[in-house]
């Protein structure tokens, strides 16, 4: 489920990329109906079954980026492209191929491509305008294998949605295909041929073993080619966010071996914000390597965070000016951004990084400054934003703001003492405006506290000596 819902900044589509948009869905619209026009003599009539096919057509196009875009709010104009780019290359390939290649080929794996970059929604949409819209009303189609490729598709839409990972998909373009050539057996086949008299069977039923056999060697080779489709379109597939949430990824690594302190910090984090997570229903493979990554600008320089610094001296003490320390903490930020563009991090991603400080203010350094009696903004000690625009970067904001306390509490506090401090830390963010863009409820904000405090409860269960006897060493 994917509940990144910015209110206040929709995407932003360039006007190139939304004139290239444009006339994609012209092009699609054309060939859909072209054919229509070439008839001899043309009528009245004709001209406006061309025009029906023609605005169809570019509707179910806006129909699709409509639902694309309210499933993933933070879509960007590259992977607008690839969906209607995909329709349009599979309306070319019904056009020139209709006869020969079944549509089972044609619709299956262009939805395994759009259920694991876009989600299950999307794909369910593609697959339906892609079955509608045919180029040609002339040329028949064996109803039964229409519906088989249809409920093929819808059956990929769904599972790949859900996919976590390559293994799986393996299996499902394994298992769909031999699921295709079973139904296309049974509905369209010749029947009084045997399954067991192989070389009959395959000779007599040879279309429909080598339609299964093509979409089977097609799903293969689009598993093969998704990465490249990662890459270059900035796809986010379940098995990407498992792959960048790996520990043994170079920056991830970096951070334990140069950051320990927020590298312990970014672990507890994850499993504070990942309990939220699935108390509210979230994208949790999302939030947990969001939140692995969220401080990883910490590693432009370690020893200015206090959890780095083991009680050896404080860089902050030695400048002595609250100014700079306010644009070293900023720079934490600026500098994770960074990192992330070098190590191609994928934008829902990379979203983590400023938006889990939002605008809060470096209240320490703040006062510091006040004290001085500097001639200071307060602007100037506050991060630069933007604040939470998903359930997910709020929920890490909060758990970020809740870590230290909690881990700084006492062991023998109650469960009371620990939810008041979540509370407090909670409501001061929301005091503040920093949760006033991710639409969580108050009922999810609820949800929080108690994941929160379910967390804690865990952290001082590990705390808790255990008593053993001096014979028993084993556990
Ligand atoms: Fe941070
Ligand atoms: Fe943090």
């Amino acid at each position: 489920m994917r509940s990144q819902v910015p209110i206040k900044q929709p995407i932003r589509i360039s006007k190139i990329d939304n004139l290239i948009i444009f006339l994609i869905c012209i092009l699609i619209s054309i060939i859909s109906s072209y054919k229509l026009l070439l008839i001899s003599p043309l009528n009245f009539s004709d001209i406006f079954s061309w025009l029906l096919t023609f605005t169809e057509a570019m509707i179910s196009s806006g129909i699709l980026i409509f639902v694309s875009k309210k499933e993933n709010p933070t879509i960007s104009s590259r992977q607008i492209i690839l969906i209607i780019s995909l329709l349009l290359i599979v309306q070319t390939i019904k056009l020139a191929f209709v006869p020969t290649i079944s549509p089972l080929s044609m619709i299956t794996p262009p939805a395994l491509i759009i259920s694991q970059g876009m989600g299950s929604i999307t794909a369910l949409a593609w697959v339906s305008i892609a079955s509608l819209n045919w180029p040609d009303p002339a040329i028949t189609i064996n109803t039964n294998l229409f519906f088989i490729s249809l409920v093929s598709a819808s059956v990929v839409s769904l599972l790949g949605g859900r996919i976590r990972s390559r293994a799986q998909l393996l299996q499902l373009s394994i298992f769909v295909p031999i699921g295709a050539l079973l139904s296309q057996w049974i509905f369209i086949g010749e029947e009084k041929i045997s399954l067991v008299d192989n070389q009959e069977f395959v000779f007599s039923n040879g279309k429909i073993f080598s339609d299964s056999l093509l979409l089977a060697i097609v799903m293969l080779f689009t598993i093969l080619i998704i990465p490249i489709f990662e890459s270059i379109f900035g796809l986010l597939t379940k098995a990407r966010l498992l792959e960048l949430a790996d520990k043994e990824k170079p920056l991830i690594r970096r951070l334990s071996l140069e950051a320990p302190g927020t590298f312990e910090h970014t672990l507890l984090i994850c499993g504070l914000a990942e309990e939220a997570t699935r108390m509210i229903g979230g994208d949790i493979d999302l939030i947990k390597t969001g939140a692995l990554y969220h401080d990883v600008g910490k590693l432009h320089a370690p020893n200015w965070f206090i959890e780095n610094q083991d009680g050896s001296k404080n860089p902050h003490d030695e400048i002595d000016d609250p100014i700079k320390s306010a644009e070293v903490l900023q720079a934490h930020v600026d500098e994770g951004l960074k990192y992330a563009r070098k190590n191609r991090l994928p934008k829902p991603i990379t979203n983590f990084i400023p938006e889990h400080q939002g605008t809060l203010k470096m209240g320490y350094f703040f006062h510091k400054a006040k004290e001085k009696n500097l001639a200071i903004n307060e602007n100037d000690f506050r991060y630069k934003g933007p604040i939470p625009q998903s359930k997910e970067t709020a929920i890490l904001m909060l758990a970020d703001g809740c870590e230290a306390a909690l881990r700084a509490m006492n062991i023998n506090a109650s469960d009371n003492e620990a939810l008041d401090t979540i509370s407090k830390i909670i409501y001061s963010r929301q005091k503040d405006g920093q949760l006033d863009d991710c639409s969580l409820s108050k009922g999810e904000i609820f949800l929080i506290k108690r994941a929160f405090l379910n967390v804690w409860k865990r952290i001082r269960h590990r705390r808790i000596q255990y008593p053993t006897s001096k014979n028993n060493t084993f556990s």
